[in-house]
Order: structure tokens, then C-alpha cells, then sequence
């Protein structure tokens, strides 16, 4: 009994970080193609919920620097900086996949 206590008074001690991000302030940049939660609402545009974290940082670094060479993409993130890049791509890897809706 005492053990189940302890294991619950600590659980509810979690820090925040356990739990989901808030909505980055950036993300109507985002959401017009990709979808608030990360399912893109135009054809030609990648689905990101879900998706590996490193990944996405990765990928936004690369538009950022040119070696993904995309001018949609580049424009979209020329006025952020790498905080709120972080928190989009955050955001975008903990939204749960849903199944594609064809059009
Ligand atoms: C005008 C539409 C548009 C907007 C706005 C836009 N994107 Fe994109 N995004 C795209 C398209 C199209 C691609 C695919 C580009 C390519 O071929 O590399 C893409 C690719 C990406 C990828 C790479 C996905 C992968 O699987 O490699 C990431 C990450 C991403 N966008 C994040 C963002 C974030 C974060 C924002 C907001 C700051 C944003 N995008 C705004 C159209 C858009």
C-alpha cells in the first residue's frame, strides 16, 4: 500500500515536459498546407504528425541552409528563428497520425 502511494505521489509530480507541447504561437505559419495537427490539406504537401523529432529539425535546418533548395518552404520559415522552429517541429511530432482522407 505504501509502495502504491509512493508510486502515485511521484507520478503526479511529473514535471511538465511529460506532457504534450502547447500550440506554438508560429503555427498559422504551418497550418494552411500542412494542417494544424500535422495532415496536409493540399495535394503535393507531406504529412507531418507523427513524425520523428531529429527528423524534423532536420529537414526544416535544411530548408533553412539550402540544401533542400524548396522556395514554398524556404519562405515559410525565413522569419523564424530556431526557437520556434524547435517548438513546430515539437508540436508537429507528437500530433498522432490519422488515416488520409482522399479527395
Ligand atoms: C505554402 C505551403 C507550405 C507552408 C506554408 C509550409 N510548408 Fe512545409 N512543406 C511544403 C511542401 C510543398 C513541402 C515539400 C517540400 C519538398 O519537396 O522538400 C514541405 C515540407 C516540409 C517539411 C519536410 C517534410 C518531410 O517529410 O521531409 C517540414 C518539416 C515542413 N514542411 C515544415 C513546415 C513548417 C514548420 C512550416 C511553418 C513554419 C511549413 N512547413 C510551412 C509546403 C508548405
Amino acid at each position: 500500500m505504501r509502495i502504491l502511494l509512493i508510486a502515485a505521489l511521484s507520478l503526479a509530480a511529473l514535471p511538465s515536459f511529460a506532457q504534450a507541447p502547447a500550440k506554438p504561437g508560429r503555427l498559422g505559419l504551418c497550418a494552411a498546407c500542412h494542417g494544424e495537427t500535422g495532415h496536409a490539406s493540399m495535394p503535393g504537401v507531406p504529412n507531418l504528425a507523427g513524425q520523428q523529432l531529429d527528423y524534423l529539425r532536420n529537414a526544416l535546418q535544411q530548408y533553412r541552409d539550402g540544401r533542400r533548395n524548396v522556395a514554398v518552404m524556404r519562405t515559410a520559415i525565413g522569419p523564424l528563428n530556431d526557437a520556434e522552429l524547435d517548438a513546430l517541429a515539437r508540436w508537429y511530432s507528437v500530433q498522432v497520425p490519422q488515416a488520409q482522407v482522399r479527395r
